[in-house]
């Protein structure tokens, strides 16, 4: 059953950036845009990249190796060369604690 974990603190996520954390190993993105936290899948449906390493903007993430771009609100992919939309995942902020379920 999924449930609701711990993965960071907001201040290590600043306004506009992205980090990469695990649950379980498997890499998710920890992405601050537009005043809202966001999660989803960090590895690119395009190919190997780390969505984390790239650009955070307009609640959108931009993958750092050919530009696709997914919106972090839905996982839909905004801009090719991706066309499988990313794994979006449920965020509960407590305090200064990001929380993600999965
Ligand atoms: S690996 Fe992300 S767009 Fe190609």
């Amino acid at each position: 059953m999924s449930e609701f974990r711990p993965v960071a603190k907001l201040s290590e996520v600043p306004e506009g950036s992205a980090i990469r954390v695990e649950i379980d190993g498997c890499p998710i993105a920890i992405a601050r845009s537009e005043g809202g936290v966001y999660a989803c899948q960090d590895t690119c449906t395009h190919e190997e990249a780390s969505l984390s390493d790239g650009d955070v903007f307009d609640a959108v993430i931009e993958c750092p190796l050919h530009g696709a771009r997914f919106d972090l609100r839905t996982g839909a992919v905004k801009s090719l060369p991706a066309v499988v939309p990313i794994q979006v995942f449920e965020v509960k902020i407590e305090g200064d604690t990001i929380l993600v379920k999965r």
